[in-house]
């Protein structure tokens, strides 16, 4: 078997109580855990960039849903980049790229069918924790194939600053989309969703009602809402969409640390009368968009039509940090933690 030399213990991240309402510091936990080589048929990653995401407070919950709870006490799970340093794997060498799930951990022993190659020399590493990877393709499949967008329609967007929406109007706008509207969380973001990012119009949410503030950067009204928010914001949206318009439900941050349920929308039925449809979606069931997502998205990057940020919180020890900002909105595009 081909390693490296080893360190005895790496530190990963537990979870040691389950959330009520907003996570806090002492909800986690920084353990030491041995580092052994790798059972045949696995690799041992040394993580070097871990993705923290929305979806992982929900993870934290006992409640039945489509990814199951995180185990007290265990090692939570999450996206991460990093490199083989010990191999027991037919295909894999020391030094590979790889991308797999067991983040929140410095040292990853992976099964081999999880682990996935990636090219470090097409894009940095942690591209494929962000744009090229799952929130990237969550945008894409979401726009063109559940949002149905087609060349000429509007969008709105919430989120818009955050990965997932950053690329949702990007790609509106490189489709032929005829507006771009995005709304995020401070004066800042929105100042480059315009100036940055070509979106038409965007809000800061926090300046005002949403449904006012839409009506003035869409007076016409949308085709297509990508919803990232939930609440107030799929509220207006259910306002400002056309005659057969399409509403992606994708994410309801708003309302992830919430114990109460939301109030809005409350104009469920107008969806009637439009004959609007309103779709859930989870990335998991677009995969076999992959290939076309990364060589179309890909391409916009590497002719500079697409524009990506990453918010890096330094240090492994800092992740739970890095997790409980990205719910408060401190990133502007993908939230990741260096390693070290
Ligand atoms: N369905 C799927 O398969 C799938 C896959 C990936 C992601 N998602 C969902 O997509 C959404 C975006 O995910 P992401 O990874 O791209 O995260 P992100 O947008 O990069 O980061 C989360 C952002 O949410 C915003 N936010 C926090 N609280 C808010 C509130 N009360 N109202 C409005 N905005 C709020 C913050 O930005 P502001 O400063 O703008 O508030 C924050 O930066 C999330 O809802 C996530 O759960 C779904």
């Amino acid at each position: 078997m081909a390693q490296q030399s080893l360190p005895a213990t790496g530190r990963e991240w537990h979870l040691v109580a389950r959330p009520q309402g907003w996570p806090t510091p002492a909800d986690f936990a920084l353990v030491e855990a041995p580092v052994t080589a790798p059972a045949p048929g696995h690799v041992l990653v040394r993580n070097e960039y871990l993705s923290v995401d929305p979806y992982m407070r929900g993870r934290m919950n006992d409640a039945k849903s489509y990814a199951p709870p995180y185990a007290l006490g265990e090692a939570m799970h999450g996206g991460a980049v990093g490199r083989v340093v010990a191999s027991a794997a037919e295909g894999f060498a020391v030094g590979d790229a790889v991308l797999h799930g067991l983040g929140w951990r410095e040292y990853a022993a992976v099964p081999a069918g999880q682990a996935f190659k990636v090219d470090a020399d097409a894009a940095p590493l942690q591209a494929y924790l962000g744009v090229l990877g799952m929130p990237g393709l969550t945008a894409y499949a979401g726009l063109l194939r559940v949002g149905r967008f087609q060349e000429g329609e509007a969008v709105f967007v919430s989120g818009a600053a955050g990965a997932v929406g950053s690329v949702v109007g990007q790609v509106a706008k490189l489709r032929g989309a005829s507006l771009v509207v995005g709304s995020a969380g401070s004066d800042e973001k929105v100042r480059k969703l315009v100036e940055e990012y070509g979106f038409d119009a965007a809000f800061n949410y926090k300046n005002g009602d949403v449904a006012g503030q839409l009506a003035k950067a869409a007076p016409e009204g949308v085709d297509v809402y990508f919803d990232n928010v939930g609440g107030e914001h799929l509220e207006a949206a259910i306002g400002a969409l056309h005659l057969h318009g399409r509403a992606v439900l994708c994410g309801a941050i708003a309302q992830y640390n919430d114990t109460t349920p939301p109030a809005a929308p409350r104009n469920l039925a107008s969806v009637i009368g439009k004959r609007l449809t309103l779709q859930g979606m989870l990335v998991g069931d677009h995969y076999d968009l992959q290939r076309e997502f990364v060589a179309e998205v890909g391409g916009w990057l590497a002719e500079g039509r697409l524009r990506f940020e990453e918010t890096v919180v330094d240090g492994f020890e800092n992740a739970v940090d890095a997790f409980l900002g990205l719910l408060r909105g401190a990133n502007t595009g993908k939230m990741l933690v260096r390693v070290s």
